[in-house]
């Protein structure tokens, strides 16, 4: 039996007697220097070599033996525990908070797509939603994998007022944003190796998913203005089509009623499923936005082939990570199990919070609020670009959304603008970033610029910088 001596046992300098004690025997054991089944000096011992009285020796073996550093033998006396806990439960020191994302300012800068105005969020209101429901014990237990039926029902009367789509809240699931709404939508209705039509440039996140799932990926040109090339879709055949086509991301084409009944029809004939990712339409400035092709297909008997996706991230923030997918009854099974399984259920406070925030009219008025404040940044930008690059660029995107898109033909690229304006501390998205590798190259460049995050009073200035930087 391996005896421990107490040696040069060093008491810490702070803490009463006890304290001082328990961690001093605590390093010897972590550190591995009186090791496993070592047997520890009795109370007695210990409390005459170390000068102190026998109790407070106790009190530091019961603290040990409690945390699980040593164990009382009857009879034979106290020894180095089988279990070092620092084995399983390592200390682990967290030397600096803020995560690299916080550190990354460029996440909020000016001209970011796809960030809204936190400054103009209603703050206030939104803690009183969350407060309401925080000290309610039923929320804080697990909830239905498909969502609050507050909150499905709330949409669902939203949805149909809003964007016409034909849903009762049996159809609809709460997701984690419309990032995992798209993954589930793939892998309800696609096995694997299925191709997927998609448009060209399109949303890189969803291209990344459908190549993570193992999806192939048949791309749909769009072209500036004009937008989808329709006749390339309804010549092809392919399992599912992936569509923006209310706000091409990041082309900025709608597709207009006729364009959605081809396709919709497309898809009843040739079996094929219509993904239909909805995430900005209620940013329309110039005119009242089309039907969702999810109403217009319900409208005509033909939705069983539709899973429509939206997100809040547009209209209150991202970091909200709430979204939507609804899908026609077949599929709603399939779905809850996938969602179960891949994340289990969605927060449940948040959740409660907005089905208030919408049942009580505040998410309608936010959204008219926002409207306007968005469109008066909109034209402000356009004014300034056509100020201060005149008509070095054309504006390709429609007047909706939260972003602006531009094209240009000769001089400088748009990868080496998206460097000079980094150089300005701004941030601007080359078109690249939304092609598909391998793709035929464009005769012309392209970027993208946010203006929802772009403070109202620095949109002239910050896009003069950004002219400045644009030596074409
Ligand atoms: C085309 C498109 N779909 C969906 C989303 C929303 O994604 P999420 O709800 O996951 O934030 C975005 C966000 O930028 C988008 O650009």
């Amino acid at each position: 039996m391996l005896l421990m001596e107490a040696g040069d046992l060093q008491l810490t300098a702070s803490g009463s007697r006890t304290e001082q004690l328990f961690h001093a025997i605590r390093h010897k054991i972590v550190s591995q220097l009186w090791p496993l089944n070592g047997k520890l000096p009795s109370t007695r011992q210990l409390a005459q070599e170390l000068n102190m009285s026998r109790n407070t020796v106790i009190a530091a073996y019961e603290q040990l033996v409690a945390e699980g550093y040593i164990e009382s033998r009857q009879g034979s006396g106290f020894y180095v525990a089988v279990a070092l806990p620092e084995q399983f439960v390592p200390d682990v020191v967290i030397k600096d908070v803020q995560t690299k994302a916080m550190k990354e300012p460029h996440l909020q800068r000016a001209f970011r797509p796809g960030v809204g105005d936190f400054e103009a969020f209603p703050y206030r209101l939104w803690q009183s939603m969350l407060q309401r429901h925080s000290s309610r014990r039923i929320l804080m237990g697990s909830h239905d994998p498909q969502g609050l039926p507050e909150l499905r029902h709330a949409l669902s009367d939203y949805l149909a007022s809003s964007r016409s789509v034909s849903c009762d809240p049996s159809r609809i699931i709460i997701t984690s944003g419309a990032q995992q709404a798209l993954a589930l939508a793939l892998l309800a209705t696609l096995s694997s190796g299925d191709d997927i039509m998609m448009e060209q440039p399109g949303y890189t996140q969803m291209r990344a998913i459908i190549n993570t799932l193992g999806y192939r990926i048949k791309p749909v040109p769009v072209r500036p203005i004009s937008g989808l090339d329709l006749d390339h879709v309804l010549k092809q055949q392919a399992r599912a089509l992936y569509l923006t086509p209310s706000n091409q991301y990041p082309m900025g084409t709608t597709l207009n009623t006729e364009q959605r009944l081809a396709l919709i029809q497309w898809a009843q004939t040739n079996k094929s499923w219509i993904i239909e990712d909805d995430y900005d339409s209620e940013f329309q400035f110039a005119h009242r936005p089309y039907t969702s092709m999810q109403g217009l297909a319900a409208k005509i008997g033909l939705d069983q082939h539709l899973l429509y996706v939206g997100s809040f991230s547009k209209i209150l923030f991202n970091g909200l990570r709430l979204g939507y997918l609804v899908v026609p009854s077949k599929l709603v099974d399939k779905c809850v199990m996938l969602k179960n399984v891949l994340t289990g259920d969605t927060p449940a406070h948040s959740q409660a919070a907005l089905a208030d925030f919408m049942m009580e009219g505040h998410l309608l008025r936010h959204i008219r609020k926002m409207r306007r404040h968005y469109q008066t940044k909109r034209e402000l930008m356009v004014e300034a670009l056509h100020r201060y690059l005149g008509d070095k660029v054309d504006i390709i995107s429609q007047a909706a959304g939260l972003h602006i898109t531009l094209r240009w033909q000769t001089g400088i690229t748009e990868q080496q603008w998206v460097e000079a304006a980094q150089k300005e501390q701004l941030m601007i998205r080359a078109m690249s970033y939304y092609d598909e590798a391998n793709f035929a190259t464009r005769g012309w460049h392209g970027v993208v610029l946010g203006f929802g995050n772009a403070p109202l009073e620095k949109i002239d200035e910050d896009i003069r910088r950004l002219a400045k930087a644009f030596v074409g």
